[in-house]
């Protein structure tokens, strides 16, 4: 981290977007109307919050009927848009139903599998599917497990669950069939959504038998509707399955779309904290659609002619936000790519930018570095020109990997909108605009409407000094909760600093108010830009038979940010052996998902702790990385942090 940080703090170089794009650009365009002449100026006006966010819903939303008051904020719960009548749905895909515009371009893995679904054969889909839910009774507030990969019917079952006013809870399909037994208890969904199986990296993943495996134990759930992507024969349970293409044959391709209220909530996505169980966010229409769809349009300046990749899963924020109903609301074609970015060969999203013309990439810095690292010679094959503008989220961008996607990708001409946000926040919170001058390995500032500082350990305001990154001022995509556990909410986010939110990331804003964010405080990882939480890897491995305690930490790698390393505590009697360093690596596996493997399993016979009892993870990773430990006195064992390098 003293590294990284020394190379941050002279990172000095500054690039202006070109000034014909951002002349060009929407946001530029709207300040143009609002007789705002500056960035800075933007920002200022920005500050009046209830304005702002009003403005923003006329550019992006249509209430079927208007609210009554922008903002309703009590005991950190936030009503935005109070009393207006409204569905995403409508300005997702009801208002473009006739349009024969392309919503969707999609590749599937095996090469030459391409599918264009114009907006008017989406709304068709999406229509059926919902009116074959309904016979199976599902109804507004029921929840949906949804457990697919990325193919064009997961946005189609979320847009459906979505116009029946159900909740949809997409799992990742690289969860584990056990991972996603303990989502679809924690909501008790009375349906899941999954396929037979998928490609990725030229094999076959067999979704259908994990599906199973976690409804073994799923009382809730009455039906599983099952998607025929790869044709595999599958197991099957005649009063449980149906097959989504029989029964979307024979449904009706209009349904109406539940008029909810604005407030309503529209999904849960689980994602990680500090205790070894996911938390369920939830997020709802009106505001989630405003935010989302302001930041897609300002931040990546999307236009009519643009073709937007968004190159994550939707099984997380990022597709959710950004692959499934921001472009949506927009009207914008998408790219969409099934498998994997090596498949058939390191060149695979270089071909599909040229085929399909994208103009506006979007990705992670683990992609970046992991194409740095597969060579030049994979990309100077490739044009590349249609591109106009870059994207990176989900963990600091260091500025070697910057500059490489600024010079290699993006040719010198594409600004790189570095976006930090969260499951939680629902939108990009602080970011560049394509008007704002950018320095690489920034996230630059926080978005109009967005009140953002850094706060030291007693709430004071710091500025080139690392501290808390928080929220100052409720947001219209902001969560709405955490499903069934309403005093996690308050104390994860709330009970920090008085009305202000807790990120739980560290962060530091230079001179310029630059926000340069350092990573995520001890209690959660970041592995590939996967948000997975120490405990969860923590609570999985003492789940084995064997193990009495263990600690999970990340440690530094060169291509996924942090990789993991775990330090495990034996149960008397067990043997220390290879094989059981596997057992335990894939014990893991099983119960979260292949994400979520250790690079490296470590036994020690103690781990450093408080004197109640809480394993100091900070400690271990500093002493295992060779760095300065801290007062380590106030530990009750002491002795187990030298103990730390003679782990086996
Ligand atoms: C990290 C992903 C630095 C951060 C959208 C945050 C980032 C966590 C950035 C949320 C960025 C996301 N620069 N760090 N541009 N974007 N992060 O919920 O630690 O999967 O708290 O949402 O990712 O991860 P999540």
């Amino acid at each position: 981290m003293e590294k990284d940080l020394l190379v941050l703090l002279n990172e000095k170089r500054v690039f202006n977007p070109p000034k014909k794009l951002a002349e060009n650009s929407n946001v530029m365009k709207w300040m143009k109307k609002k007789k705002i002449k500056s960035y800075e100026e933007l920002l200022e006006k920005g500050k009046n919050i209830e304005w702002f966010w009003g403005e923003a819903a006329k550019e992006i939303v249509k209430w079927k009927k208007p609210y009554k008051k922008v903002l309703e904020w009590k005991d950190h719960y936030a009503k935005w848009f109070v009393d207006a009548k409204y569905n995403i749905v409508f300005d997702a895909l009801d208002k473009h139903k006739n349009k024969k515009k392309i919503a969707f371009i999609w590749e599937g893995e095996p090469k030459g599998e391409i599918k264009k679904i114009s907006y008017k054969e989406l709304n068709v889909q999406v229509n059926k599917l919902a009116n074959a839910m309904k016979k199976l009774g599902i109804k507004k507030g029921d929840r949906i497990g949804i457990y697919l990969p990325m193919i064009p019917e997961l946005p189609t079952a979320m847009l459906a669950c979505a116009k029946l006013g159900a909740i949809h809870s997409v799992v990742f399909s690289g969860f584990s069939a056990l991972a996603f037994r303990e989502r679809i208890n924690d909501e008790e969904a009375k349906l899941v959504i999954t396929c037979d199986s998928f490609y990725r990296k030229g094999k076959t993943i067999p979704l259908k038998k994990f599906t199973d495996e976690a409804l073994m134990e799923a009382p809730t759930v009455k039906n599983a509707i099952i998607v025929k992507r790869t044709g595999e024969e599958i197991p099957w349970n005649p009063k449980r399955d149906l097959w989504y293409h029989e029964i979307t044959k024979k449904a009706l391709s209009n349904c109406k779309t539940e008029l909810m209220d604005s407030n309503d909530p529209l999904f849960i996505l689980y994602t990680s904290g500090t205790t070894g169980k996911p938390k369920g966010i939830i997020h709802a229409h009106g505001g989630y659609a405003v935010g989302t769809g302001i930041t897609l349009k300002w931040v990546f300046d999307l236009k009519d002619k643009d073709v937007w990749w968004c190159a994550a899963d939707a099984g997380w924020i990022t597709g959710h936000s950004y692959i499934v109903y921001a472009p949506l609301i927009l009207g914008v074609t998408s790219v969409i790519y099934e498998g994997s970015p090596d498949f058939p060969k390191p060149d695979r999203w270089w071909e599909i930018i040229d085929r399909h013309k994208v103009s506006v990439l979007y990705t992670s810095p683990t992609a970046i570095r992991m194409f740095m690292h597969f060579g030049e010679e994979w990309i100077e094959k490739h044009s590349l020109k249609s591109l106009r503008l870059l994207g990176s989220v989900g963990e600091p961008i260091n500025p070697e990997a910057w500059i490489w996607y600024y010079e290699m990708i993006g040719k010198g001409k594409c600004p790189i909108m570095d976006t930090w946000w969260q499951t939680e926040t629902g939108n990009h919170c602080i970011t560049p605009l394509p008007i704002t001058p950018l320095k690489p390995g920034s996230a630059t500032k926080p978005f109009p409407g967005i009140q953002a500082d850094v706060f030291d350990s007693k709430g004071k305001p710091i500025v080139n000094a690392g501290g808390e990154l928080v929220l100052l001022h409720p947001w219209p995509a902001m969560l709405r909760g955490i499903y069934k556990n309403p005093e996690k909410y308050q104390k994860t986010y709330w009970e920090t600093y008085p009305e202000t939110y807790l990120a739980g990331d560290v962060a530091r804003i230079d001179q310029d108010g630059y926000f340069w964010i350092q990573g995520r405080d001890s209690d959660v990882l970041k592995v590939a830009g996967h948000r997975i939480g120490n405990s969860e890897i923590e609570s999985a491995l003492v789940s084995h038979p064997l193990v009495a305690e263990a600690a999970a930490i990340g440690k530094p790698d060169e291509i996924k940010g942090e990789k993991i390393a775990v330090y495990v505590i034996l149960k008397k009697g067990a043997e220390i052996s290879e094989e059981l360093r596997k057992e335990l690596a894939e014990h893991v596996t099983k119960e979260i998902g292949k994400l979520a493997k250790p690079s490296e399993v470590w036994f020690v016979s103690d781990l450093p702790k408080t004197r109640s009892g809480k394993i100091m993870r900070r400690v271990i990773k500093a002493k295992v990385l060779g760095k300065d430990t801290g007062n380590i006195s106030t530990l009750s064992n002491p002795e187990a942090v030298e103990e730390l390098l003679q782990a086996k």
